[in-house]
């Protein structure tokens, strides 16, 4: 380990990109480039991360529990559906019980508000594995996806296309503190609060060096989808207007993608696509942040 780590995060909670200074966001890349070299290090011996997930994930559910048999740890899976709280048992007796067994909490919730509930009544860490408002871990993911690509991340500038989710919120507040510059793309209505947005795809890819994108229809949406797929139609990242990007430009996607909806699968599959090397630095940066909040 040649990242010394005098940054600890040790005891808090990550709910919102904001929850980070810039020196803490810049240590979890640099410890997750080194735990990326060589994966397993014992950093966390028999600490425990319990994974509270009332949403569908795979890349989240199993990039923290590999994270954690990588660091000498383990994770405990609880499905809402099989604990008490699915019979009646409060949000704030589960927080506080299942404190008093794991380190650290992973949750991934519909309102961020639920999500600040847990952290309010659990007594350990309490990680934000997505909410309807923020996805932080996904944004150190892609912030370690661009400096791995471009060596760096002052000054580079990121076009976002389509909807304006919680992926684009944690993505526009992490490059304020790293530095890159985020441009939205969102028709009227579909814009994300707090990144400058402009109508046009091709104005905000004019030039950009990585192009990214979400899906039209979040968890939680899936009422809306074809008002979704009718208003963001127009906002497909596609090769045409991937061309108006930055030569060598590339593109992003925190997936699940649905080819042929907001990108076409020549780009998803194609040579310009870092997005399945994003997928794995899920991995890489979550192992750093578990390894610098939690104090075993
Ligand atoms: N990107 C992401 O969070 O994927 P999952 O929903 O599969 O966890
Ligand atoms: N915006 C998407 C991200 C999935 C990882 C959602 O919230 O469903």
């Amino acid at each position: 380990m040649t990242t010394p780590l005098s940054v600890s995060l040790a005891g808090r909670d990550l709910l919102r990109i904001s929850d980070l200074v810039p020196s803490e966001a810049e240590t979890i890349l640099d410890l997750a480039v080194e735990l990326k070299a060589n994966p397993r290090q014992p950093l966390a011996p028999g600490a425990t991360l319990g994974l509270y997930f009332a949403k569908h994930s795979t890349r989240t559910r199993v990039s923290f529990s590999v994270a954690m048999a990588h660091l000498g740890g383990t994770a405990i899976a609880l499905s809402p559906d099989e604990l008490q709280i699915s019979r009646g048992e409060s949000l704030p007796d589960t927080a506080r019980a299942l404190s008093r067994y794991v380190d650290a909490l992973a949750v991934r919730t519909h309102a961020h508000e639920e999500l600040e509930a847990w952290a309010e009544w659990a007594s350990v860490p309490v990680i934000n594995a997505l909410t309807a408002d923020e996805h932080p871990c996904q944004a150190l993911a892609d912030a370690l996806t661009i400096r791995d690509r471009l060596g760096g991340l002052d000054g580079v500038r990121i076009a976002w296309v389509g909807d304006g989710s919680n992926v684009l919120v944690s993505l526009a507040a992490l490059g304020k503190l790293l530095g890159y510059e985020v441009v939205s793309a969102c028709p009227p209505g579909y814009e994300a609060p707090d990144v400058e947005n402009v109508v046009d795809p091709r104005q905000a890819v004019a030039g950009a060096d990585v192009v990214v994108t979400d899906t039209w229809i979040s968890m939680g949406q899936e009422h809306e989808r074809a008002t979704r797929l009718h208003d963001l139609e127009p906002y497909r990242l596609d090769a045409t207007l991937l061309s108006l990007a930055a030569p060598g430009a590339f593109v992003m996607h925190c997936l699940p993608a649905h080819a042929g909806e907001e990108i076409t699968a020549e780009l998803l599959y194609g040579d310009r696509s870092a997005i399945w090397d994003e997928a794995e630095n899920r991995l890489h940066v979550q192992k750093a942040l578990l390894a610098l909040l939690l104090d075993v």
